[in-house]
């Protein structure tokens, strides 16, 4: 797949929620190359300091107007110079990297996103993805936040025919506690899902791993490191991999989430 450097114009830059903000650029080449669950690497500015770029998911795609949005956490030096950032703006970007989501297999009907925090960002596009499709997927959302004002249009999955199951840590909206615990209780004989996509922090992803394999569920799930170079070379965002003959564990080896991820199918990683 094609990587192209671009000088993208910023068409707006708006706080969506308490710490969030989202921006939309104009950057024909990569909107056009890019598909859901894959991410850019941002110079936040033409400075040498921040010297490494910072990776950010594309949250939404659009093809024809050449642009693409990203929802981001300000969470450090990088994230808050971007937010200071206006309309007209222009920020050197490269992209798409990685391997973004896949569709899920024919017999999947009941479709069970799940996202922690900033997690939510790739989903928009995924979903836009999924209905592009036409196939009658029941979809429900569980989308945890640490309070109810982090939450994110939370309205665009419930307009697109999403049942959405809130959780927030502090109980101000939703389910009073994590969303591991929320879709562990929703997940009985009952309500299973026929797969399941996943992205958040790393203690999230941990047990949902852990809830995969229990009930022996089929997914795929985007996993986050710190990354450097963003395309392959470097190593710095390696995650270990067990390889199997049957049972017997019979090797250790390792992933780059830039390259073979940041999008893993549950069995990658095992
Ligand atoms: C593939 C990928 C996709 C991502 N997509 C998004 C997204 O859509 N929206 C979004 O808000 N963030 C996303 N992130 C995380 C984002 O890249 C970091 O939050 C950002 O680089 C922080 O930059 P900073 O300069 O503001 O913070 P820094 O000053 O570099 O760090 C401030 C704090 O943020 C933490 N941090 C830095 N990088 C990461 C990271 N990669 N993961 C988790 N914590 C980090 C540091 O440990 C530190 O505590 C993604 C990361 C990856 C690897
Ligand atoms: S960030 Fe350099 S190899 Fe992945």
């Amino acid at each position: 797949m094609p990587i192209f450097q671009e000088k993208a114009r910023i068409l707006k830059n708006q706080r969506v929620a308490q710490g969030v903000w989202e921006m939309r650029l104009q950057a024909p080449q990569i909107a056009s190359a890019a598909y859901p669950g894959q991410f850019a690497m941002f110079r936040v500015r033409d400075e040498l300091s921040p010297l490494l770029r910072r990776p950010f998911s594309f949250s939404r795609l659009n093809t024809a107007d050449g642009t693409f949005d990203i929802l981001y956490k300000v969470v450090g030096q990088g994230t808050r110079i971007m937010s200071a950032l206006s309309a007209g703006d222009y920020l050197d970007i490269l992209g798409p990297l990685g391997r973004g989501f896949r569709l899920p297999p024919k017999h999947a009907r009941e479709i069970w996103f799940l996202a922690g925090g900033i997690g939510i960002a790739p989903f928009f596009g995924l979903l836009d993805m999924l209905r592009q499709h036409e196939i009658g997927f029941n979809i429900t959302l569980f989308y945890g936040a640490a309070t109810g004002e982090e939450l994110v249009r939370c309205e665009f999955f419930e307009q697109n025919n999403c049942t959405v199951n809130i959780c927030t840590d502090d109980g101000t909206c939703g389910f009073h506690g994590f969303i591991t615990d929320s879709v562990e209780r929703t997940c009985t004989l009952t309500s299973v899902p026929d797969y399941f996509y996943s992205c958040g922090p790393h203690p999230m992803q941990q047990r949902v791993m852990e809830w995969a394999k229990c009930n022996n569920l089929q997914g795929q799930m985007s996993m986050e490191t710190m990354m450097a170079c963003g395309v392959g070379v470097c190593l710095g965002c390696s995650i270990s991999k067990n390889f199997f003959a049957g049972e017997q564990k019979i090797e250790t080896g390792y992933l780059r989430v830039c390259r073979e991820g940041p999008v893993f199918t549950i069995g990658d990683r095992t």
